[in-house]
């Protein structure tokens, strides 16, 4: 969670800072800060809530100067106040610094500082990093203090950090949380993810745990904890700015809603050969040997990745015929998971930085198992750290609520499914259905996205009820609860998603006139089982949307609203049937008048514990 952007150059910062500042507002915005080196000292803005309101307070202000460091927070020790705010400093106010993460040992640490004389103006686990290096500094230079500090913290942190005492620098450390250098022409720009950095240039690197990084405006100097120099690699970046900006659209989550058609195509572009029902997955050429031998598969992910991950058990076990066990990473980090060589843990991360899902794939991969990433950012630490995988392609996803990359998610899935299943027992007639109905499905969900309106006017009518039953079956239980989780997320309106099975033994009680049901009731092996479901809901006064097959008139007849999608493979139902979901929970969102590209307390890519 949030985002820290910074510039040592020859231009003037502050513009680029701002711009940075509200590239990464997705990943937090509870505080936002600056500091910038401005007549010889180093400046600094603080302002509670959004980069707006910060934008607000420096308006006007004389702040020139071609060095600063910024940063957009979410909250994880301290409330969200103006004092809680990064940049934090030491007690001469020389050493400014923003943080990333999360410092576990910082009381003992502030115990021990305040001892010795340290007075500390906020209650961030941040602040002290500041204090440590004011207290090497005191026998070392900066650079060492800076190594003798990380080297007391515990936590993970991605920080950037300057010295009014050591003007013309700007250093920069990571431990578990993203940092990536972008080289420019005349100077660099440091930022917690890609988005502010494409703007500048194209080339950059992926700071790596462990690894400090000092930079003037001209060279930058990478050393490991050893204090021994790295060479690292220019990398480019292939996203461009217009992929990260609205396009005209009210929010990024309709933008991305919309784009579903071009990710699910981007994802399986020069990947799938129908005639032949095979898929090419180039990722997984150097493993393709272990793969043949695997006995089962263990997906470790977070929220809507986690729905996708259950949408993947039901693929795998059906169609690959492997065994598919689907766990939260946060629960997998600490269980003691029974892994062996037959097994590939299989990481599934939008961002490629949650770190539950990082620590998972650690795990696993201390305990020697196998470890494959479906990431959408490229050289994000999932992708670098897993022993190969399968690239999205689904371009950048700003909206906090995931929608293109959990159907991209999907639709590698599909792709993973006819990999290994083909390199089983699947048949060839088998592959080549599963290929021709996963290329349709772009065009599929064309069809839906062109209804829209007519899902705005059902969201509308039901926006102000404040709570929700989402049911599906089978394929589409992950379904339920993935529109639970959209209509929590933005509309914060109470949702259950549940295995309609289950309602009976228990949800079954909540129902009345004010609690409706969202029926996820396609023409598919359960659909009979689901309409008793329903009948159950109807006969308790529940009111009922109903997401059914085109061309089923039956089910008008027994339910309140009706959302259409079209017909294809029930493997591939969710890849459709999610979108009026998704949709359902956006239009209710903008009818409450809701900010939602930016629901409150949440952050696009949790990369703290
Ligand atoms: C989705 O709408 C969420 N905001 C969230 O659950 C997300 O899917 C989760 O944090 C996992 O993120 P990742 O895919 O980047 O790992
Ligand atoms: N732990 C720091 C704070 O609460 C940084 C949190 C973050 O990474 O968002 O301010």
């Amino acid at each position: 969670m949030c985002g820290i952007v910074g510039y040592i150059g020859k231009r003037e910062a502050l513009p680029i800072l701002m711009d940075g500042l509200k590239r990464l507002e997705y990943r937090g915005y509870d505080s936002a800060g600056i500091s910038v080196f401005s007549g010889g000292k180093v400046v600094t803005e603080r302002a509670v809530g959004k980069v707006a309101e910060l934008e607000n307070k420096i308006n006007g202000k004389k702040i020139s100067g071609c060095i600063g460091i910024a940063h957009t927070r979410w909250a994880t020790h301290g409330k969200p106040t103006e004092k809680n705010a990064h940049p934090h400093c030491d007690c001469q106010k020389n050493i400014f610094l923003v943080h990333n993460g999360i410092i576990e040992n910082y009381k003992e640490l502030k115990e021990d500082l305040e001892k010795a004389g340290h007075k500390f103006s906020s209650e961030t686990d941040t602040e002290i990093v500041a204090h440590l290096i004011e207290e090497y500094e005191k026998q070392v230079p900066l650079k060492e203090a800076v190594w003798r500090t990380l080297a007391h913290i515990s936590g993970t942190y991605g920080l950037a950090i300057v010295d009014q005492k050591n003007p013309g620098k700007i250093i920069i450390a990571r431990n578990g949380s993203p940092l990536v250098l972008g080289v420019m022409e005349d100077g660099y720009i440091i930022a917690s993810d890609i988005a502010p950095i494409v703007c500048y240039t194209d080339r950059v690197i992926y700071l790596d745990d462990g690894e400090m990084a000092e930079l003037t405006d001209e060279s930058h100097k990478i050393t490991n904890f050893k204090r021994k120099k790295v060479e690292k690699e220019i990398s480019k970046i292939d996203w461009s700015v217009e992929e990260a900006e609205k396009k005209g659209y009210p929010h990024f989550m309709l933008k991305e809603i919309t784009e579903q058609p071009e990710a699910v195509e981007n994802s399986i572009r020069g990947r799938l050969v129908a005639p032949e029902g095979i898929a090419k997955l180039g990722g997984l050429r150097d493993v393709a040997e272990k793969t043949r031998h695997l006995k089962r598969i263990v997906v470790v992910s977070c929220g809507t990745s986690y729905y996708a991950g259950l949408v993947g058990k039901y693929m795998l076990e059906e169609y690959a015929g492997i065994r598919t066990d689907v766990e939260h990473a946060s629960e997998f980090r600490y269980r003691k998971p029974l892994l062996d060589e037959n097994t590939a843990v299989v990481a599934i991360s939008q961002s490629g930085e949650t770190a539950d899902t990082l620590a998972a794939i650690r795990e696993a991969k201390n305990k020697g198992a196998l470890t494959l990433g479906i990431v959408n950012v490229v050289g994000s630490t999932i992708a670098r750290e897993t022993d190969a995988g399968v690239y999205n392609h689904a371009g950048p996803e700003i909206g906090v609520a995931s929608t293109k990359a959990f159907t991209s998610q999907l639709s590698i899935l599909a792709l993973l499914t006819l990999f290994l299943g083909r390199q089983r027992e699947m048949s060839l007639v088998t592959g080549k259905r599963i290929a021709e109905e996963l290329a349709e499905i772009p065009h599929l969900m064309r069809r839906i996205l062109k209804k829209a309106n007519d899902i705005k006017m059902i969201a509308e009518k039901y926006s102000e009820y404040s709570n929700f039953l989402y049911l599906g079956r089978k394929y589409n239980y992950p379904i339920a609860m993935e529109g639970a989780l959209k209509i929590k997320e933005i509309s914060y309106v109470h949702a259950e998603g549940y295995p309609f099975g289950e309602m009976k033994h228990g949800p079954i009680a909540l129902i009345d006139k004010n609690f409706p049901t969202m029926a996820i009731a396609t023409s598919d092996s359960v659909y009979e089982k689901t309409l008793s479901g329903i009948q159950e809901v109807k006969a308790r006064s529940g009111k009922v949307i109903a997401i059914a097959t085109k061309g089923d008139r039956e089910i008008q007849k027994m339910v309140d609203d009706v959302i259409y999608i079209p017909k294809t493979l029930e493997m591939l139902t969710p890849l459709l049937s999610v979108i009026p979901l998704q949709l359902f929970a956006y239009y209710c969102a903008v009818s409450k008048g809701l900010d939602v590209d930016k629901p409150r307390n949440l952050a696009k890519s949790v990369t703290v514990e």
